[in-house]
């Protein structure tokens, strides 16, 4: 690790760091459009805020990171700006595999992969596969994905188990629903990013997120550097997670788990 990010790193607290951060990288356009840069410009700089967030969230031994690359509703941008991401996607994770591999990332795709092009979907396979065995951070794109698509394929998985008789309607609960969502197996995001101003979660793990601590800010997607993760993890670290329960009800655990 370089100097630059130990600082970085040294300036959190010791409070817990989010388990698994979820990201939606926006405003890419906008920076290339202030620099009258195509914006095609702005995602490959985006590209280099995905390594830095990555390498960040290594460092730290945060488990999981999953970053919206490509949201379902994308595939309706003009097809040079669909075909410049496909490309750009496709490449960026080809060139990172062996980078990925040493520093012990494990790739996970998740979304409706099958709709992507065949060129930018074998490289994006390749890097899975090559990155397997890794044990350290959870590296997952959502790709042509979106909450909406997600929570339905899992209700028509249900309704199938249903109707061939492997499960009765009684046993469909939370457990179930969430047994067929894409990112079944990890925990749910515990800090939500949203970086390029605007406040919502545009269709975006609305069923993990439930509990999620938001955080939005203005800094465009490429200027979001480490620095700026590192404030979202400060952020993080000052807020009291209730999960529904009372603020006396929390400092009692607290001081109970300090004690046991
Ligand atoms: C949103 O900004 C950004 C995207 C739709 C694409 C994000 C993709 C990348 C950063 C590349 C990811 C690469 C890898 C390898 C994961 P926008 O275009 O909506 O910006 P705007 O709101 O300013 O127009």
């Amino acid at each position: 690790m370089d100097i630059q990010t130990q600082s970085i790193i040294d300036r959190l607290s010791g409070a817990p760091l989010p388990r698994h951060i979820a990201i939606i990288m926006d405003g890419n356009g906008r920076w290339a459009k202030q620099r009258s840069l195509p914006r095609s410009a702005g995602h490959y700089e985006g590209v280099t805020s995905v390594r830095r967030a990555t390498e960040l969230c290594s460092d730290t031994g945060v488990g999981f990171l999953t970053l919206y690359a490509f949201s379902t509703e994308n595939w309706n941008r003009p097809q040079e700006e669909v075909d410049t991401l496909m490309t750009l996607i496709g490449m960026a994770i080809e060139r990172e595999t062996p980078d990925l591999v040493r520093n012990n990332v494990r790739l996970r795709l998740i979304g409706d992969i099958e709709r992507m092009p065949a060129d930018a979907r074998d490289r994006l396979e390749r890097c899975r596969q090559a990155t397997s065995h890794c044990s350290g951070l959870t590296l997952s794109l959502c790709l042509s994905y979106s909450s909406r698509w997600e929570i339905a394929e899992a209700a028509r998985r249900l309704a199938r188990l249903a109707a061939d008789g492997s499960i009765s309607a009684d046993e469909i609960g939370e457990e179930a629903v969430e047994a067929g969502l894409a990112t079944s197996g990890m925990p749910a995001p515990d800090l939500l990013i949203r970086t390029g101003g605007e406040k919502r979660l545009s269709n975006f793990l609305l069923w993990q997120a439930a509990y999620a601590e938001l955080y939005f800010t203005d800094t465009l997607w490429p200027d979001f550097g480490k620095e700026a993760l590192a404030d979202a993890m400060a952020d993080f670290q000052c807020r009291e997670r209730r999960f529904g329960r009372t603020s006396e009800q929390v400092e009692a655990d607290t001081a109970f788990q300090a004690d046991s």
